[in-house]
């Protein structure tokens, strides 16, 4: 079958990932979709049930350091678009083990720009996904594209270098890159360690949800149905060379969250709210918000049009309707993470 577009995806067994191959995969029956992905703790294959038989999806178990395996891939494919969302994503698991962050998230984008360069077909657009998180901690302003990178824990600092290697490749070869810095993603399928999730499966195990330390955190939330529209968005009318905000007016304190979580699912009385708050120490430092501003992608056309009610009743159906689908995955023994999630993190938070 030709094809008319060859998009390749890493990552793309994750929680964004799987959603984007998702809906790539639906909408462009034309294009072939490939995911490359080493499946880590954090992904499950049922995320991509829907598609995994669709003649324009191809799986590659692999890890995205390989360079022998991704140069292959370069080699045999005529990639015309590279989404690159393959990352180690824990804030909390970062300060634990910030190699394994370097390596993947800092080395596996050097592999893929690199075997993106040198391959045979001339790429479209690489798009690089990255984070409100390489701002560091939001003050008064909101940052725009052009404000300083301060990050501040070693997710952050692995994410912001990346970045660094994507600007050297537009910088030096005009190698057509896009890179998108966004807030918190939430929805159906995250897994259990990041903030929302958290939450609802402590809730759904009768446990307190865990508030980390006493500063007021707070986070914007974008749903994922907006977020891949923005990917898409991006895709189509980004210009080479720059980077595009996806961000939210959502601002959410993350003991209101809780509050919210609690709520829906407990359906307790607001007096007895608080009884399922529990409050544990803190990290040191933990930035208190990523407020970010998002005009330059609206100038594209893009809008959010999940409203944070909207998404999070559909958040709170699907881990309702689907309680297994994490512990399921725990259980079948995987290999990779030895310890369970913290109780409490903040990335998503
Ligand atoms: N979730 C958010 O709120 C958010 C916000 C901004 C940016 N991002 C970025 O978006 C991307 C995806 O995030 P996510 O929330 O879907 O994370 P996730 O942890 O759910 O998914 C990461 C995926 O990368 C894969 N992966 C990890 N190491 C790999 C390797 N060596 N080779 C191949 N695949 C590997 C994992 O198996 C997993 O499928 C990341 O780059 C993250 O930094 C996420």
């Amino acid at each position: 079958m030709d094809f008319s577009r060859i998009v390749l995806v890493t990552g793309g067994s994750g929680f964004i990932g799987s959603h984007l191959v998702c809906s790539l995969v639906a909408r462009h029956p034309g294009w072939k979709v490939i995911n490359l992905d080493n499946m880590d703790y954090c992904c499950s294959p049922r995320s991509l049930r829907n598609i995994e038989d669709k003649a324009n999806y191809t799986f590659i178990r692999g890890d995205v350091c390989n360079s022998r395996l991704v140069r292959h891939i370069f080699k045999t494919e005529n990639i015309d678009v590279v989404f690159h969302l393959a990352a180690k994503t824990h804030v909390e698991s970062s300060f634990e083990s910030p190699s394994s962050f370097q390596h993947v998230n800092v080395d596996g984008t050097r592999v893929l720009l690199g075997a993106a360069h040198q391959a045979p077909h001339q790429l479209q657009r690489f798009i690089y996904v990255s984070t409100d998180e390489v701002y560091g901690a939001g003050q008064d302003e909101a940052f725009d594209e052009g404000s300083p990178l301060r990050p501040s824990n070693p997710y952050a600092v692995t994410k912001a270098a990346a970045e660094n290697l994507v600007r050297f490749y537009w910088d030096n070869f005009r190698f057509p890159v896009i890179v998108t810095r966004s807030n918190n993603i939430y929805g159906p399928r995250q897994y259990t360690e990041k903030v929302i999730p958290r939450f609802l499966s402590l809730l759904q195990k009768n446990q307190k949800c865990t508030i980390q330390g006493t500063l007021p955190q707070s986070r914007h939330f974008l749903y994922i149905s907006d977020a891949v529209d923005a990917f898409l968005m991006v895709l189509e009318k980004g210009i080479v060379g720059e980077i595009y905000n996806m961000g939210t007016s959502c601002e959410i304190p993350i003991e209101q969250l809780a509050r919210e979580l609690i709520r829906r699912v407990k359906n307790v009385p607001e007096s007895e709210l608080d009884d399922w708050l529990a409050f544990v120490p803190g990290r040191p430092h933990v930035d208190l918000c990523y407020p970010i501003t998002s005009e330059k992608l609206q100038q594209l056309g893009w809008r959010a049009h999940v409203s944070w009610a909207e998404g999070l009743r559909q958040t709170v159906k699907w881990y309702e309707d689907n309680p297994d689908f994490w512990s399921d995955v725990i259980d079948e023994n995987r290999p990779i993470r030895s310890e369970p999630a913290k109780p409490s993190d903040k990335h998503q938070p």
